[in-house]
């Protein structure tokens, strides 16, 4: 009875298969199936669809595509200052990077004193970071960790604004801003060059 079922749900299957069905899946991947696969797929046209799913709407599109490029492109309107920012910090950060940023137990995120000459590995952000910019993209989608991506644009460059303050690099009444925040110098910034290698073998 079971192998009559089966049969009836195979010829239903078979009977509703397009002309130009899809290969079968391949249970294992030698150089000679793959090459072999490769040549058949250009040989075979594809269908235009796959009857599923729906073109990703420009809204749809814009709530995935917030990278901020370390020239700033990319940065929301908002504002923060250090003060809200600590507030902030001592709430949603200092439980992993300690009370006043250095203490841990996560990465110390301030090194007071310290530079890249003599703590090369450190990857506090006065010593490590080449641009400030990059914080935002950074926090924005890993911080803080448990709940990344809840933090609102303000509050986004408050925190930034108290990270910079406990690493020296802005006073104690900054407030920030995209403009501003593009602005900063970081004491890093020369530490790094552009990664313009086009891929594959190229080794510079
Ligand atoms: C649950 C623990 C936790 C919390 C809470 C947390 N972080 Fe982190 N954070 C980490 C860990 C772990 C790393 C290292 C991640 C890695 O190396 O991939 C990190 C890395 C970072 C870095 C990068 C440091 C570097 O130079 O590499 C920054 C900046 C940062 N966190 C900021 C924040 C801010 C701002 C908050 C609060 C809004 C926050 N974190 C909350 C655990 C936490």
């Amino acid at each position: 009875m079971k192998g009559v079922a089966v049969a009836a749900v195979l010829m239903i299957t078979a009977g509703c298969a397009p002309a130009e069905a899809p290969a079968p899946l391949r249970t294992e991947s030698t150089p000679a199936n793959s090459a072999a696969f490769e040549v058949e797929s250009q040989e075979r046209q594809l269908p235009s669809d796959f009857g599923f799913g729906a073109p990703a709407s420009d809204e749809r599109i814009a709530r995935w595509d917030i990278d901020i490029k370390p020239d700033g492109e990319g940065l929301p309107t908002g504002r923060g200052t250090v003060s809200e920012g600590a507030t902030l910090y001592a709430i949603q950060c200092a439980v992993c990077h300690g009370a006043t940023g250095i203490e841990g137990p996560d990465v110390a995120l301030a090194e007071p004193g310290g530079s890249w000459e003599d703590t090369p590995t450190s990857r506090a952000i006065g010593v490590y970071w080449p641009h400030a910019t990059t914080l935002y993209d950074y926090i924005q989608k890993a911080m803080p960790m448990a709940t990344p991506g809840t933090l609102t644009p303000d509050e986004t460059y408050a925190v930034i604004a108290y990270l910079l303050h406990i690493n020296g690099l802005v006073p104690a009444d900054a407030e920030l801003d995209a403009a501003s925040l593009v602005a900063i110098e970081m004491p890093a910034r020369d530490r790094f060059v552009p990664d313009d290698r086009p891929g594959g073998a190229t080794i510079r």
